[in-house]
């Protein structure tokens, strides 16, 4: 995550602004063009992508790549060989993923592209694109990428395996590749690097996470080890710590003297999707609690790194993990959909059991035990098939010490909170008290707005650029390390393996709505409520 600050002033003229929206890649399509200004090309390098045939290959990692190309950013030097069972040959291969990109980038809706695929960029990625066919189990397949990743130059050297496959064969995968020799790197300054990126889900509890670590430091050392968590990806994610520590206003109250309750919320529109047996395994709150909402959390709590090496910022977010308080089954809510305005019962989607008990939304209760956030309440939830699309956190202050109005109208103030929306609307919103316009002595609560649209270009991407060229860089910011990783499943432990056995109760709430109602009784229980679940207003032009 190299940093550099961009100047996108409130002050700017309006033409200025207007002009900034011009896409800032725009330029001949070809690679080797000038990396913009402030950011170096990544080093040459082979991308070896086990799950080429996979929809992550074709959704996000090919389309990143292409962002890529199209800023400059990817070395001429740059080769791609895709692996998965399956004969396909390498032109088949670069035809599908050519017709997935022009699909994704004609998708007005898509964060990907807008508009025409460009031909000059296409072209530059498809040249380096090789499949390779081959079971992932079998040990033919690494005799054979040894060969190739053998040849002589400096694009051999470098390699970054990357392993777009089921959880199941991370295990089978990494030890082959190690006593294929393939994760051997050299001793030295400017040695070639061999890197692996593992994607979620990194185990399934503190058990399982502990034995795929214990693995992949058999056969690596953790420097080599890129743990993808891809909320990490996204640039309002990032943006956390610009918020906190580029400016003077928000941290000297970023804490308990100060802050009331913190609520952290990923809820989503769509159900499973097609996923019904991976979800039957897996349910909301290990899909995204102990990893996507806890990566949150960690970005909002950490105390200021000293710089933003990638060591220092991991060791101060490691550092939140490990005060984590363990949950108990009595600081979760779990529910799952029932038919509802917005479709079918989750027990109705494909591949799902017709007496399941998995849930489909998860809400916590969680304390960090240090200095600046004891008795601080972190509230966080996620759900399937909610009432609107939002991921987002909102600090909510305390009140102020002294009812300076209570000979007023005025009887009770409106809570100050500051809301950073991560999606799908981008930005941060803050809502204080005002006095309303009159002779008399009364405040309203307004809503001061900062949209990501109204200051910056909009840049095409689609969550994984960062994390792939950050890998390249070796930059290991955004990336978890094994420490972070197994202490958060410590710390979510006591729900998924309760002490006397009995497994959180599932409510139902119906398919479109806010959630279960036990999730208000969770927080009712402390005097707080949630944040409305109501779809984000469209903008006023
Ligand atoms: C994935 C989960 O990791 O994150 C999905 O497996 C979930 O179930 C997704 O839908 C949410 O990510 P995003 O970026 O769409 O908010």
């Amino acid at each position: 995550m190299p940093t550099k600050t961009a100047n996108a002033s409130a002050d700017a003229s309006p033409a200025a602004r207007a002009s900034a929206k011009v896409p800032v890649h725009a330029h001949d399509g070809s690679a080797s063009s000038a990396a913009p200004a402030g950011k170096h090309r990544a080093p040459p390098c082979t991308l070896v992508i086990f799950g080429a045939g996979g929809d992550l290959t074709k959704r996000l990692l090919m389309p990143a790549l292409y962002n890529l190309a199209v800023d400059g950013l990817l070395d001429d030097g740059m080769r791609i060989i895709g692996v998965n069972h399956g004969e396909r040959e390498t032109q088949q291969w670069r035809d599908d993923l050519h017709s997935a990109l022009e699909q994704f980038a004609a998708d007005k809706a898509s964060t990907f592209h807008a508009g025409k695929l460009d031909d000059h960029a296409w072209n530059w990625v498809a040249q380096r694109l090789d499949y390779q066919a081959g079971e992932f189990e079998d040990d033919a397949l690494y005799q054979n990428l040894a060969k190739t990743l053998s040849g002589s130059g400096p694009t051999k050297a470098n390699v970054v395996f990357y392993l777009a496959v089921g959880a199941r064969f991370f295990k089978p995968i990494i030890e082959r590749l190690g006593r294929a020799g393939l994760l051997k790197e050299d001793e030295g300054e400017g040695a070639a690097f061999r890197r692996i990126v593992i994607e979620k889900p990194f185990g399934s509890d503190l058990a399982s996470a502990r034995d795929l670590n214990r693995h992949l430091l058999d056969f690596a050392r953790e420097s080599q080890i890129y743990r993808i968590d891809h909320f990490l990806g996204k640039d309002t994610v990032q943006s956390i710590l610009a918020v906190r520590f580029a400016n003077a206003l928000f941290e000297p109250i970023w804490r308990r003297e100060y802050i009331d309750s913190v609520q952290i919320t990923a809820a989503e529109v769509i159900g499973v999707e097609g996923r019904g047996s991976f979800y039957e395994q897996t349910g909301a709150f290990r899909d995204m609690v102990p990893n996507h909402l806890f990566q949150l959390l960690g970005m909002i709590a950490m105390e200021p790194p000293n710089s933003f090496d990638a060591e220092a910022v991991r060791d101060k977010k490691a550092e939140i993990f490990d005060a984590l308080k363990p949950l108990t089954p009595q600081d979760v809510v779990f529910g799952q959909y029932e038919q509802g305005p917005q479709g079918v019962a989750y027990r109705d989607e494909p591949n799902v059991a017709k007496d399941s008990s998995t849930e489909t939304y998860a809400a916590a209760r969680v304390y960090i035990d240090n200095w600046r956030w004891a008795g601080v309440p972190f509230y966080l939830r996620t759900g399937k098939r909610l009432s609107a699309r939002r991921t987002e956190i909102s600090v909510q202050l305390r009140s102020v010490p002294f009812r300076l109005f209570r000979d007023t109208p005025v009887d009770a103030l409106t809570p100050n909170v500051l809301t950073l929306r991560i999606d799908p609307s981008h930005g941060t919103s803050f809502d204080f008290n005002v006095k309303t316009p009159g002779p008399v002595m009364e405040i309203g609560a307004v809503r001061s707005s900062f949209d990501y649209d109204d200051f910056f270009a909009q840049h095409a991407n689609v969550g994984y650029e960062t994390l792939l060229y950050d890998c390249m860089l070796g930059d290991a910011t955004l990336f978890q390390r094994a420490d972070s990783i197994e202490a958060s499943w410590a710390a979510v432990d006591g729900v998924l393996h309760p002490e006397n056995g009995e497994a959180v109760p599932v409510h139902g709430y119906a398919s479109g709505s806010a959630g279960p109602r036990e999730a208000d009784a969770l927080l009712a229980q402390d005097g707080r409520a949630w944040r409305t679940l109501t779809p984000s207003e469209p903008k006023k032009s």
